[in-house]
């Protein structure tokens, strides 16, 4: 309590399809839990773009464990338009990270629709320039190509992404 007013923590949503979460993701998300109070790291059910390689559950299971580390930061998931999503979970402020310039260009014009819908601001971090060339499904590609990405995502996504990788040679 300060001048009389309740104090309330600042709720942050960072949201995306994390299939499968990188080290990007994991770095915007230490860098927003330094930021804000509470941190929920949203799991979006069926991302706009194709469907998910790893299921819902899959996602958010790698999701929990590589945020252990951060007691401020909860990992949920959504359906439906984000805007509605902050409505119902009362939260201040979306997080999004930004690797290069180009990723503004479309974020910007999220947050400008996800503002109309919802009065909500998006904040941007940007996140370590050692992570600036790494994408969701670049790591897929690659990895399940044979690479080595074992630098670019946690260590519990590597397993679950190993064990994919095994079944599909079955
Ligand atoms: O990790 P991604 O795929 O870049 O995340 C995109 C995400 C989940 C943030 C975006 O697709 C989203 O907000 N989806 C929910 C549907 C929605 O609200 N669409 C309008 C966005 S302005």
């Amino acid at each position: 309590m300060s001048n009389g007013k309740l104090e309330r923590v600042t709720r942050a949503i960072y949201p995306g399809s994390f299939d499968p979460p990188t080290n990007g993701h994991l770095d915007v998300i230490e860098r927003a839990a330094r930021c804000f109070g509470e941190l929920i790291v949203a799991v979006v059910v069926n991302p706009q773009k194709r469907a998910p390689m790893f299921s819902l559950e899959e996602r958010e299971a790698m999701l929990r464990e590589s945020c252990a580390p951060f007691p401020s930061v909860r990992v949920e998931h959504f359906r439906g338009l984000l805007a509605d999503y902050v409505n119902a979970e009362k939260a201040d402020v979306i997080v999004k990270g930004l690797r290069v310039v180009s990723d503004f260009e479309s974020e910007m014009s999220a947050a400008m629709m996800n503002r109309s819908l919802s009065d909500v601001d998006t904040l941007f971090l940007m996140s370590d320039q050692k992570y600036s060339f790494v994408s969701s499904s670049l790591v897929k590609e690659v990895f399940f190509l044979g690479g080595d990405v074992a630098a670019l995502v946690p260590k519990p996504v590597l397993a679950v992404m190993a064990a994919k990788r095994n079944l599909q040679r079955r």
